[in-house]
């Protein structure tokens, strides 16, 4: 079938508002946010329901059309953006948006693939309740493509990756089936666990176009320190102290490095409420029991005490714990104002992490002299964003095989949080050992065996 004869056939299936070809309605979707990937659409499909999803699914198959599952396109991976063949149909959930159900007994959430994640949060928080998944993008990302990316954010550490709040799937498979797992259980042994398949695997699989997410008691009292610290040595010790004292309650540990923290006040204009230092820590920790804040307030003196942290501040107020983590949250965008950068989402063992930013440190000073080092991340889950602010002409695979290969050595992973998308393809088939590498090219024939979804995502292109 020719390409106009599909939009044909797609027109016929979705309302007025339901395909885009005309080229400047296509062109944001024709890259991702940063324009670092690009490519062009043939056209968008904007589906209202899952029969719909499944009637697009079905067309682009018999006229060997790929399908490329859009979100909120916010990755960071360019696993949402089409190649530029101009053939592949880019479907997006943005229109399959609901929020269905939310159980207060069982704290669940029913909720479309297309709804943004700032949105759901609101709507359990409205219901006293609290839905733990909490990143930078959280007012532009959508649930799919949370879901589909397993994305992390800033409290896995008590709360787990995306994956850990699924208890049901609703996807659509590369035959046009529609699944129908939308249980709202915390057990269900009945079987496999197929809804994992769809989770985390990039749209490569299927399209998750509705989900059953856990929520968690909204805890009544909060607080957020930020903590100065000579190296990373002594963040681990002050992470194991916190875990000591409130690990029961820590939300978030993040380690920031003085020098992002000097891109964010040069770029972002936010002022510091401490003295420069080489490493700074923010801890943030939940609890509905009172007494939080005076354990908090005795672990910074503690810490001081011991010389692990040279400085902290609690915040005193809702507005000063905002502009802390305003601080944290500003890193990524004061990066790219400050120049062009290549990224490393990795982690590694906690106890493996001053080991590994050494090692990395003076590899990359060794061989890309010029380098500016911009590493942070949740070093609570062991995740750092060792990021690369390079001058113009450097060459990222080279930077990204000698971070990687320290990575391998510190028994850690290339992809943390980010995704492979098409940015890691290589990095992958080059890091994982190769019996992993088969078993998901066999997981991808049995799902997916003619290549229609998503193709060079997280796998080379069948
Ligand atoms: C973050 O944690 O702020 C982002 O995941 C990091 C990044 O942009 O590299
Ligand atoms: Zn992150």
């Amino acid at each position: 079938m020719s390409a106009s004869a599909l939009i044909a056939v797609l027109k016929g299936l979705l309302d007025q508002r339901g395909l885009l070809t005309e080229p400047a309605d296509l062109e944001p979707y024709g890259h991702d946010w940063r324009g670092l990937f690009s490519g062009r659409p043939l056209c968008v499909a904007l589906p209202r329901t899952v029969e719909e999803v499944s009637a697009v699914v079905l067309a682009c198959s018999a006229a060997g059309h790929a399908v490329v599952p859009h979100g909120g396109n916010t990755g960071l991976s360019g696993g949402a953006t089409p190649d530029d063949s101009g053939r592949q149909v880019v479907l997006s959930l943005s229109r399959m948006a609901a929020i269905r159900k939310i159980d207060v007994y069982g704290e669940t959430m029913e909720v479309e693939a297309g709804c943004i994640l700032q949105t759901a949060q609101e709507a359990a928080q409205a219901q006293g309740l609290l839905l733990p998944i909490t990143l930078a993008a959280e007012g532009s990302a959508r649930i799919g493509g949370i879901l589909s990316t397993n994305a992390g954010g800033s409290n896995v550490l008590r709360y787990g990756m995306a994956r850990s709040r699924v208890l049901g799937l609703e996807v659509v498979t590369a035959d046009g089936a529609i699944v129908r797992g939308l249980r709202h259980l915390r057990k269900d042994n009945a079987g496999y666990d197929w809804k994992q398949w769809f989770i985390g695997s990039e749209g490569t699989l299927g399209i998750v176009t509705c989900a059953v997410l856990q929520l968690a008691p909204m805890p009544r009292h909060r607080v957020t320190a930020m903590l100065a610290v000579p190296d990373a040595d002594a963040a681990l010790k002050v992470l194991r102290a916190a875990r000591q004292a409130i690990g029961d309650t820590l939300n978030a540990f993040e380690l920031m490095s003085g020098a992002a923290l000097e891109l964010v006040s040069r770029h972002q204009q936010l002022r510091l409420p401490l003295a420069h230092s080489p490493w700074f820590v923010l801890i943030e920790a939940g609890s509905s029991l009172p007494g939080l804040r005076d354990a908090a307030e005795a672990l910074l003196a503690e810490v001081l005490e011991r010389g692990e942290a040279s400085d902290g501040v609690v915040a005193e107020s809702e507005r000063q714990e905002a502009e802390l983590w305003a601080l944290r949250e500003s890193i990524t965008e004061a990066e790219s104002k400050q120049g062009r950068s290549v990224k490393h989402d990795v982690s590694v063992p906690i106890p493996e992490i001053p080991a590994f930013l050494a090692a990395a440190d003076e590899a990359v000073g060794r061989a890309f002299p010029g380098t500016r080092i911009n590493a942070f991340g949740h070093v609570g889950d062991g995740n750092i964003h060792y990021n690369l602010i390079v001058p113009d002409g450097a060459d990222g695979s080279a930077l990204n095989a000698v971070v990687h290969d320290l990575v391998m050595v510190h028994g850690g992973s290339i992809s943390a949080e980010h995704g492979v998308g098409q940015y890691r393809v290589g990095e992958l088939l080059r890091c994982k050992a190769s019996p992993e590498i088969v078993l998901a090219n066999r997981v991808k024939r049995a799902l997916d065996p003619a290549g229609l979804f998503n193709p060079g995502k997280v796998l080379p292109a069948l």
